[in-house]
Parts: C-alpha cells; structure tokens; sequence
C-alpha cells in the first residue's frame, strides 16, 4: 500500500488504543469448576448483549448464579427487570430470583442505549411471559442479603451501570469483604463508544463508577479493548438458531437485531457480545489475558465525563504515588469465545 492510496485501497485505519505495551499480569478474579462453582450475582440491564451473558451464566456449571438485579441502562427499568425474569423462564431458570433496582444514575442525566437496544432493550425478539415476579425487597437489599448469609464469598458481574453496586457499598460498606470480585463491563483504554472518551456503562453513571474504582474491593474491568474483539456474525446467529431449541431462537433474534444495528450505524458486520465476556471471564480461566491498571473515573461535565483514565505504566504510577486497583481486559480469543458461547447455548432449552 503506497501512502498516496485513496481511501478506499487503504481500507479501514484502527487506532492503537495505546502506546503502552501492558505487561500481562496474572488474574485476580477467582474462577469457578464444575466441582467449586463460583456464587455469581449478575446486575444488569438487559440489553441484547446482557441477554447473552445471561444466557451463558444459566448454562455454565463453573457458577452458581444466585440472582439477577436489574437497573436502568439500555432502556427503563420496568424493561430491563421484565427482560431479566423472561430470559431466565426461557433458559429454564426460574428459580433464579430477580430484583429491580435504580432507574436511572445517582446524578445527572438519564443515558440510553435504546437505538442500539430497542426501547424494550432486546430489539424486537420474542420473549414469552414469564410465571414469576420481581421480589420486592428490590437489588441491593437481595444483594445485601446474599452476600451476609452466602457461607463463601459471592463475585458480582455489573454489566450495566454502576448505580445499584455504588449504592450497595454505600449503604453496607462491611458487605464488600464478603464480595470475591467485581468483574464489570465498562470503561476503555482507548477511545469510548457512547463519547469519544466514555464507554456507555462508565458515561451512564459516572460518579457511581467512581465510588465503584475507589471501593478497594478486586475488580476486573472488562472494557471495550477487550469486547470489542469477542464478536458475533450472522454465521453464529444461523449456528444459534439451528440449534432448534427456544433459547438458540432467543439468541440468534438478540444477535440478528445487534448485527443490523452494528451494520446500519457503524458498517460492520460483526457484533460485540460486550457483557458475555465478563460472565467469560469467571468461567475460563486463561480466555481473557488482563493487565494491572489504575483506573479513575472523569466525573467532569465536559467531554470527557465517564471516561476511565487507565494508567499502566509502572514509573508514572510511581512518581504519581498510584497503585492498581483493577485487571483491565487486554485480549481474547474471538473463536474460543465464539465457541463457548455456542456450546453454552447447546444446553439450553
Ligand atoms: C455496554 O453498554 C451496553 O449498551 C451494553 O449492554 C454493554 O453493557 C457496552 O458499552
Ligand atoms: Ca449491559
């Protein structure tokens, strides 16, 4: 390629997200086995993507999925708890409980993801009704109790906003020895998606992110770096639906809807299956290769508001007298990704 191509010979230009080469660090979030399943609460705001992490928790005997707490992200609430208790029926989870929390961010206003998500926030994919409730303790209370009453620590996977696990720590700062890790979706090294420099979850509630990365409780910080590598095609979504069964059908309407999405907005025809891979991370252990990073939330109103300052570099952190205080998702294996999420679906019903 000559630098005097026209754009079209040169194709695409993707940006290094950044000049720093993180040296890999070793995994700090625990795994679960068949034989030592890992408690797992999942909070989340379903969401396309969320629907598929749900889906691959419900399949996968490395966790014990204690409950799904909702809060307002991709679309309202009502949706999202309303989803949740859907999805779990379809996967054949209903004994999974589920519990509505925060509407919308602890300040500031209240972001959507509805052109991505649909406003029911799973696109136009059927979901049949499900026979059970919310409970009406709501998400940090049925968090809250758990946590106290689980003989072994619990991980949390948060893959929408921040709002419900910011309110959790305030209102019961003792409970965040009892969580095992946080392994969130959100935030980026690089550039954002919603902003140039915010990622949807992080820019949704910044000042919950930031009492989230200030906590001192594990985190990994599954970011766009890594999900945008753990992508879906139309093959996986015609694998999904040959697998004949209700969920295969469910996850190959989820992922149609965020292919024509992906291809109307950004031309692409893949998807980024985003919240699956914090749910990955708790269930393989060598998927996701992190790096030690500090990270600090911008809660400023100019452009730069939820972006996730990451700083890996250990003479600066250093000099700055900085620690990390999370694993930052750096890579993954799209095809073993892609494969496990097949596989999980396989077993569904
Ligand atoms: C995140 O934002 C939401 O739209 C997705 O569900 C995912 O959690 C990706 O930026
Ligand atoms: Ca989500």
């Amino acid at each position: 390629m000559s630098a005097g191509a026209s754009p079209d010979e040169r194709g695409p230009l993707r940006a290094v997200p950044t000049f720093h080469p993180a040296a890999a660090g070793v995994r700090t979030a625990p795994v679960g086995t068949r034989e030592r399943p890992l408690p797992l609460i999942i909070d989340s705001d379903p969401g396309l993507d969320d629907a598929l992490a749900i889906g691959l928790a419900c399949a996968s005997p490395e966790v014990r999925l204690l409950a799904v707490t909702t809060v307002g992200g991709n679309a309202d609430v009502a949706h999202c708890t309303e989803n949740a208790l859907r999805l779990l029926h379809a996967y054949g989870r209903d004994d999974v409980p589920v519990a509505e929390g925060a509407p919308g961010a602890l300040l500031g206003d209240v972001v959507r993801a509805t052109e991505v998500h649909g406003v029911s926030g799973v696109g136009d994919t059927h979901l049949p009704t499900a026979p059970t409730a919310p409970r009406p303790e709501g998400a940090v209370a049925l968090m809250a109790r758990l946590l106290a009453e689980s003989p072994e620590p619990v991980a949390i996977a948060p893959i929408g906003p921040l709002t419900n696990i910011a309110l959790l720590l305030r209102a019961h700062p003792r409970l965040a020895a009892r969580i095992a890790h946080l392994c969130l979706m959100g935030g980026s090294i690089g550039e954002g998606n919603t902003t140039a420099a915010a990622e949807f979850n992080i820019l949704a509630d910044p000042e919950a992110a930031d009492v989230v990365f200030r906590s001192g409780v594990p985190i990994t910080m599954v970011g766009l770096d890594v999900t945008h590598q753990a992508l879906l095609d139309r093959s996986s979504a015609r694998a999904l639906r040959e697998l004949g069964t209700a969920s295969g059908r469910i996850a190959a309407e989820l992922a149609d809807y965020a292919l024509d999405r992906a291809l109307e907005r950004s031309g692409t025809a893949t998807m980024a299956v985003h919240d699956a891979v914090a749910v990955a991370h708790l269930i393989v252990p060598d998927l996701v290769a992190v790096a030690p990073y500090h990270v600090a939330v911008e809660t400023g109103h100019g452009p730069a508001r939820g972006r996730t300052v990451c700083d890996g570099l250990p003479h600066r952190l250093r000099r700055l007298g900085l620690v990390p205080n999370a694993d930052v998702g750096i890579v993954i294996d799209r095809g073993r990704f892609e494969r496990l999420l097949l596989d999980a679906y396989a077993r569904l019903p």
